[in-house]
């Protein structure tokens, strides 16, 4: 399977990927990685890896409509079949999402739908959760939304700080990431209902 990855940062997503894709039994590959930030490290990482990059960025356009036609024109350019979001930091527009509708997937640093949208560590040790975690799902209009692929839980730990508590969430990301690909990729994921099924794991 031919993936994007879109990224705005440091890119340790990207990289969890890009090793995981260095197993040739892998049954995906990275085709690009496009950033919206020319300085971002994630493309250090991509070129290391002798992957294609692009960059896109968000201020030489009007719209977000713009700015998204461009990222979709550069990843049809590529042939990609699953775009990855790693990172990227730009909320879609409605018609990016509807145009990559099942083929559009994102991690984000909370067990969804608790604590959608930024700083999550830190909402999560406000709140006195036990467990945290991760969420790989596919991407609907609502910010952090659509139909979960996969959780990892993170115990939080009594004292933890929020870079602690980070720290363990990331690495579980690294893990998660790669394996809702390889889901994807050998085609084992339906949408039911907006429930996602696994073959093999929900039976
Ligand atoms: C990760 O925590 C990811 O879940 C969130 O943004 C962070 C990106 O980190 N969406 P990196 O760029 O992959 O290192």
């Amino acid at each position: 399977l031919k993936l994007g990855v879109l990224i705005s940062g440091r890119g340790s997503n990207l990289q969890a990927l890009i090793d995981a894709c260095a197993d040739p039994a892998y049954p995906a590959e990275i085709v690009l990685v496009l950033s919206n930030k020319a300085g971002a490290q994630g493309l250090l990482r991509a070129k290391e890896a002798g992957i294609a990059t692009a960059i896109v960025s968000h201020r030489d356009f009007a719209t977000r409509e713009s700015f998204d036609a461009s990222v979709t024109a550069k990843l049809r350019d590529a042939n990609v079949e699953l775009v990855c979001l790693a990172g990227f930091m730009r909320v879609l527009t409605p018609s990016f999402v509807d145009a990559w509708r099942d083929r559009l997937i994102n991690i984000h640093p909370s067990l969804l739908p608790a604590f959608p949208g930024v700083d999550t560590h830190a909402r999560a040790l406000q709140a006195g959760v036990r467990m945290h975690g991760c969420t790989v799902h596919y991407v609907r209009n609502d910010v952090d939304s659509g139909p979960i692929i996969v959780q990892a839980a993170v115990p939080v730990a009594s004292g933890d700080s929020e870079d602690a508590l980070a720290e363990r969430v990331l690495a579980a990301e690294h893990r998660t990431y790669p394996l809702a690909v390889r889901w994807i990729a050998e085609r084992r994921t339906r949408i039911i209902d907006e429930r996602v099924v696994i073959d093999g794991v929900d039976g």
